[in-house]
């Protein structure tokens, strides 16, 4: 059995190390990988093949930047060369960026199944574009592999149990990485302080609001001087944002890192501060509080258990549940994530299902 999967942004490398793994070391699939293109920096791409032991792709489409429908269309176009070419039993693809979407599409048209890790999340916010991406993904997918019970009950809300499509609950293969890579973890060559919080910022929702970027730039700026030193690898879109807005982020701004040196940061920090959908997870994962600069989170249990409290792009909100949080440990009592199998789940299921 052929497979074909598809990434191209940074988190989708991560997800994709431990299923790509699992594939190896299974008998009777082989994968082949295709990159879009969508991230290109060394260290927004190569720096986590080359960490995670990720095959090189065998296509690489260099296809980065412009609208988002000027971006998705040309991935399209191109994807479905590369699947007529290859012929794949079916098409793999992970979470919710335009390259995910691309992919589901231009093998549905082709009549190829899909297989989507991550599905059934939702923020119910049409606005944000990961929302766009992942309704359409589990929409023309016939194997949704859900990492939890939230994401279950959302397709079976949608209407997915009357479908002839498989909705498992496999965990979240991004517990599998942190638990394979935690021991992998190193310290950024940077000068650091021994005390911090861990920020990231890049979601669209955010930066490419003027006045949510603004408020949350204020927050971080307060909080790197008056409660801890604010660590924030910046993700070059946020980067562009903040210049073209001419911010002054007066925080400890370091060059985005690899997995190892996320992981180390993870496990050193204080706090999370962040709008990404994969640090919420791994903050929890190394039991520190997370603040989550965000209106909605598609991991709502993570709200349930206490772990993570939602303040939007409040500076106030921000910088109080800061304080609140600095060096709370949290737990994972209930084993809220599958407890580090969901690749190979979501490879026995491949096998299984065909
Ligand atoms: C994308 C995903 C988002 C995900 C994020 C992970 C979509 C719609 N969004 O957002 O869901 O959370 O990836 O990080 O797919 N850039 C560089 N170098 C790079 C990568 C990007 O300079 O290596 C620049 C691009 O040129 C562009 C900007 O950053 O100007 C944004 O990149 P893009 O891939 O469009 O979206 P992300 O914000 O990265
Ligand atoms: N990450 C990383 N280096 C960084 C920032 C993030 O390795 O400088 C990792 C992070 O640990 C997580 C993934 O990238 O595994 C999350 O990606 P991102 O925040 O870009 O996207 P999202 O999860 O919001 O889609």
């Amino acid at each position: 059995m052929k497979v074909l999967s598809i990434v191209g942004a940074r988190p989708q490398f991560i997800k994709a190390s431990v299923v790509s793994r699992a594939i190896r070391q299974s008998e009777g699939v082989d994968e082949v990988i295709l990159h879009t293109g969508q991230h290109f920096d060394a260290n927004m791409s190569d720096i986590f093949f080359n960490q995670l032991s990720i095959p090189r792709p065998d296509i690489q489409l260099d296809i980065h930047g412009g609208s988002h429908g000027a971006m998705t269309g040309r991935m399209l176009m191109e994807i479905e060369k590369v699947l007529l070419e290859q012929r794949p039993d079916r098409v793999l693809v992970y979470g919710d960026t335009n390259s995910t979407l691309a992919g589901a599409l231009a093998a549905a048209k082709l009549h190829i199944p899909v297989a989507h890790v991550e599905a059934g999340l939702r923020s119910f916010n049409m606005q944000m574009p990961e929302e766009v991406n992942r309704i359409l993904t589990d929409q023309i997918s016939d194997l949704l592999f859900c990492p939890t019970d939230t994401a279950v009950k959302n397709l079976k809300n949608e209407g997915f149990a009357n479908k002839l499509v498989h909705v498992l609950q496999v965990g979240d293969v991004m517990q599998d990485a942190a638990l394979l890579f935690a021991k992998k973890a190193v310290a950024p060559a940077d000068e650091l302080p021994n005390e911090f919080i861990l920020a990231t910022l890049h979601r669209a929702e955010n930066t490419d609001s003027p006045e949510r970027l603004a408020a949350i730039v204020s927050a971080l700026n307060e909080l790197h001087q008056t409660l801890a030193p604010v660590i924030l690898p910046l993700h070059p879109r946020t980067r562009k944002l903040i210049d073209q807005q001419g911010l002054e982020l007066n925080v400890h701004l370091i060059e985005p890192v690899g997995y190892f040196e996320m992981v180390w940061l993870l496990d050193h920090c204080q706090l999370v501060l962040t709008d990404s959908g994969g640090v919420q997870k791994e903050a929890f994962f190394f039991g520190k509080a997370c603040v989550t600069m965000r209106d909605q989170t598609e991991w709502v249990e993570l709200i349930e258990v206490g772990a993570n409290e939602l303040v939007g792009a409040d500076t106030q909100k921000i910088i109080a549940a800061a304080k609140i949080g600095l060096g709370r440990q949290v737990k994972d009592t209930q084993q809220l994530y599958g407890g580090g199998k969901a690749a190979q789940r979501v490879v026995s299921n491949i096998i299984l299902k065909g």
